[in-house]
């Protein structure tokens, strides 16, 4: 297990009555290494005592912008720390971290840090069920912020549901398979396909699709924090991955996305087709815009190189590659016979038939599916937490354990 030496942490502690679990939590941290900062919200101070962080953690806690003494820096602490943790996080934090309003120091310094963002939440189980409350978590994640995943159980309230927050080990465990994923594909490279084609009809005009590339790009980008090698092939889209480590080589028609994933692949690990290509392509690209001359124009489409189908057919003993399959009906089925048909090692579903899913969301709900059968439903999620979804299974596909 990679361990949190050296590491420095911001902690924030906000208003829920799992706060006194914190001590614990501090003193977890710096058991396994890390250097604790605490932050705390006037609530927070309310359920557990500073004085008792303070002492565990051996550094003052904050829990003012100004104190008597000093101006607590947000901006310096924000670039200070190498995470930030904010355990556990209520949901009227969690509301005004998603919407960037700094008014106490942990908002204030989460507005500043430039560092990975954790957050464990905690509240009654209606109000981790309402839609405010899942679409906050969900943009929170969409910022690149991790969630910690809620526990099931006994609430405060009486009421039994999910909403506790994850313990304080299970908070730690988190942490450790961050950092130990963080190199988890060091040395892989990785080819990814993303974005639309756009394929000429004449210089000014094209046939293409709705695909914004961002879930193709998400992917790119968790693979370079993972150590991967990547190079995205990226038809025209808007986007550009974040992480400067990747690669990009932007395209514009079927074709030339075909060429240029034919080249990378050779030379990759893993490669992952996540582009929504056009099927068809015009059989004459006119040299001159086309006049409007009579009522009605034909275009005779020919058919676009299956580009997943060309890799899939020359894929060498270890190299994998996984493709996407959006789906309207007969889900499971079309989506297992396309992986064989393209011999892809893992397919990812999307369904048109699930809310939020699908070109125009910046969330996606997939299933995912190997040789051996098993079906993998994961639940809606922002596309930066799908695309860790994803390279987890890769993951386990690579080490055996698929
Ligand atoms: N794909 C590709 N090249 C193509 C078409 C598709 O690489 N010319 C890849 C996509 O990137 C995706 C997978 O193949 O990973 C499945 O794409 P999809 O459009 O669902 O499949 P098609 O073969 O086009 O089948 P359909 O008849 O359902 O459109």
């Amino acid at each position: 297990m990679a361990n949190l030496t050296g590491k420095k942490m911001l902690l924030g502690v906000t208003g829920s009555i799992a706060a006194y679990k914190s001590a614990s939590l501090v003193r977890l941290l710096i058991k396994a290494g890390a250097e604790v900062q605490v932050l705390m919200t006037k609530s927070g101070a309310d359920f557990i005592s500073p004085l008792t962080l303070s002492t565990l953690s051996k550094r003052p806690v904050y829990t003012d912008i100004t104190s008597e003494e000093s101006w607590n820096s947000h901006v310096e602490m924000g670039l200070w720390a190498d995470a930030m943790v904010v355990a556990p996080l209520t949901a009227a934090s969690l509301a005004k971290m998603a919407c960037g309003m700094s008014d106490n120091i942990i908002t204030a310094t989460y507005l500043s840090a430039r560092c990975p963002v954790f957050f464990a939440p905690a509240m009654d189980l209606d109000m981790w069920q309402h839609p405010a409350t899942r679409e906050n978590v969900r943009r929170l994640q969409g910022f690149g912020n991790h969630l910690i995943p809620v526990g099931h159980g006994e609430l405060a309230s009486g009421l039994v549901g999910e909403g506790r927050m994850a313990e304080p080990e299970e908070i730690v465990a988190y942490l450790h398979h961050f950092w130990e994923r963080q190199q988890s594909l060091a040395g892989k490279k990785i080819l990814i396909t993303a974005g639309p084609t756009y394929e000429p009809i004449d210089p000014v005009r094209f046939i293409g699709n709705r695909s914004s590339g961002k879930m193709g790009v998400a992917l790119a980008d968790a693979a370079a924090r993972r150590g991967a090698e990547v190079t995205l092939v990226l038809g025209p889209s808007r986007l550009l991955p974040r992480e400067s480590q990747v690669k990009v080589i932007p395209v514009q028609s079927a074709g030339e996305m075909h060429r240029a994933a034919q080249e990378v692949f050779k030379d990759a690990d893993i490669g992952i087709l996540a582009a929504a290509v056009a099927d068809y392509r015009p059989r004459e690209v006119s040299a001159q815009k086309i006049k409007k001359t009579g009522d009605t124009l034909r275009l005779e489409l020919v058919k676009n190189p299956d580009i997943a189908a060309t890799l899939g057919g020359g894929k060498a003993p270890g190299q994998w590659l996984v493709g996407f399959a959006l789906e309207t009906d007969n889900e499971l089925a079309n989506a297992q016979s396309k992986r064989e048909k393209k011999n892809f090692d893992l397919i990812v579903l999307n369904s048109l038939q699930d809310e939020g899913a699908g070109f125009h969301y910046d969330t996606n709900k997939i299933t995912i599916l190997g040789k051996d059968n098993k079906i993998r439903k994961f639940e809606l999620k922002s596309k930066l937490a799908v695309a860790e979804d994803i390279l987890d299974e890769i993951e386990a596909l690579w080490n055996g354990k698929i």
